[in-house]
Formats: structure tokens, sequence, C-alpha cells
């Protein structure tokens, strides 16, 4: 019984001091997508599916600026295949980036690569910004990574704050998860 109450004492004061929160207690609560796997981060719900040779994926959050996700990181955010998107006058815009350092991210296109993001749909409803999207497993795009079918990686999920409809305003939350495409 002593033990128990320690470690529930513990668990209390880590979710306290935020080491759990990565969990996704305050991540948008947005209906599961038929057919998609589902892993949340950084306050973001991230819904994918492999679908022939695109990976199709959903990311939400409760921001009304930028959402994102990555893929496949080496450190931090370093060399991560990350996709970045807000919605702006019921305009959804995106960009397809790449982690260009531990802590910073730039187009592909301004390193000699490809823009390979497809939006499927996007929304701002009450606060929340939900984005779909497309991109090719491989695109051939040396500042994407090959992905592959059946593969776990490293995933970045990322938000900004309220309002940040920009791809440069520092996080409001960020967070990693284990995906298996
Ligand atoms: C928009 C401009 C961005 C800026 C200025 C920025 C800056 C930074 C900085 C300074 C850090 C290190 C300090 C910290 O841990 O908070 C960091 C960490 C991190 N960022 Fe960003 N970031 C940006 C966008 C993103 C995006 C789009 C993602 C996700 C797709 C992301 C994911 C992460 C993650 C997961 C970490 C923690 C990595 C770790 O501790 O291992 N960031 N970022």
């Amino acid at each position: 019984m002593g033990v128990m109450r320690v470690v529930a004492v513990l668990l209390l004061l880590l979710g306290a001091t935020g080491f759990v929160a990565a969990q996704g207690s305050q991540s948008a609560d947005v209906p599961a997508l038929d057919g998609f796997s589902r892993g949340r981060a950084g306050g973001v719900d991230v819904q994918w599916r492999v679908d022939g040779d695109m990976l199709e994926v959903q990311m939400a959050a409760n921001t009304t600026g930028w959402v994102s996700v990555g893929f496949d990181p080496s450190r931090m955010m370093a060399d991560a295949n990350m996709v970045i998107g807000y919605v702006e006058n019921g305009e959804v815009i995106i960009a397809d980036d790449y982690g260009t350092g531990a802590t910073s991210h730039d187009r592909d296109t301004n390193h000699g690569g490809t823009n390979d993001v497809t939006v499927v749909d996007g929304r701002e409803v009450d606060g929340t910004t939900i984005i779909r999207f497309t991109i090719p497993l491989d695109s051939g795009d040396e500042m994407d990574k090959a992905l592959a079918s059946g593969t776990t990686y490293t995933a970045l999920a990322s938000h900004g704050p309220d309002g940040a409809d920009d791809f440069n305003t520092y996080h409001a939350d960020r967070g990693s998860f284990e995906l298996e495409l």
C-alpha cells in the first residue's frame, strides 16, 4: 500500500511538471477516421494511412496557428521530413519542409528540393485546426525521407500558438511518438 502511494505521488508530480504531457492529454478531440492509425504527441492528434505509394495524414490541434508533423529525425528536429500548415481565411497554406538543424527547419525548395505535399482538405473549427494532406512514400526528393509501409519511424508533432499563421513562430507544444506505417 505504501509503495503504491509513493508511486501515485510520483506520477502526480511527473504530470504536474509536464513530463508526461506528451501523452496527449490536451490533444484536439476529433473523430477517428475509418481505416487510419492514430497517434498523439505535442498536443497534435495524428491519423494516417498508406494508400498505394502515398501516405495520407490528418493532423489536428487546438490552435488557430500552425500544425505540423515530421518523420524520421536524426536528432531533435534535424533531418526530419516535415509538413507544416495553417488555415487562414478558410484556405490551407502548407509547406514541405526539412529539419535543417536540431532546432530549425526550412522549405525543401530553398535547398534544391521539391514541394511534394498535396492538400486534401483543411479547416478551423472552434479554435481547432484540422489539415489533411498526402505525400508520396518515396518522393525521390533528397529533401524528403523515403518512407516504407510496415516500418516504424519516430514522428514529431508540434503546433504553434493561436494566431500563428506562419511557419516561424516558436511552438506552443511539441513532442514525438513511434509511428508504424
Ligand atoms: C516554427 C518554427 C520552429 C522553431 C523556431 C523551433 C525551435 C525549436 C527549438 C529552439 C527547440 C529546442 C528547445 C525546445 O526543446 O523547445 C525545438 C525543439 C523541438 N522542436 Fe521545434 N521549432 C519550430 C518548429 C517545429 C516543428 C514544425 C516541429 C515538428 C514537426 C518541431 C518539433 C520539435 C521537437 C519535437 C522538439 C524537441 C526535440 C527534442 O527535445 O528531442 N519544431 N524547436
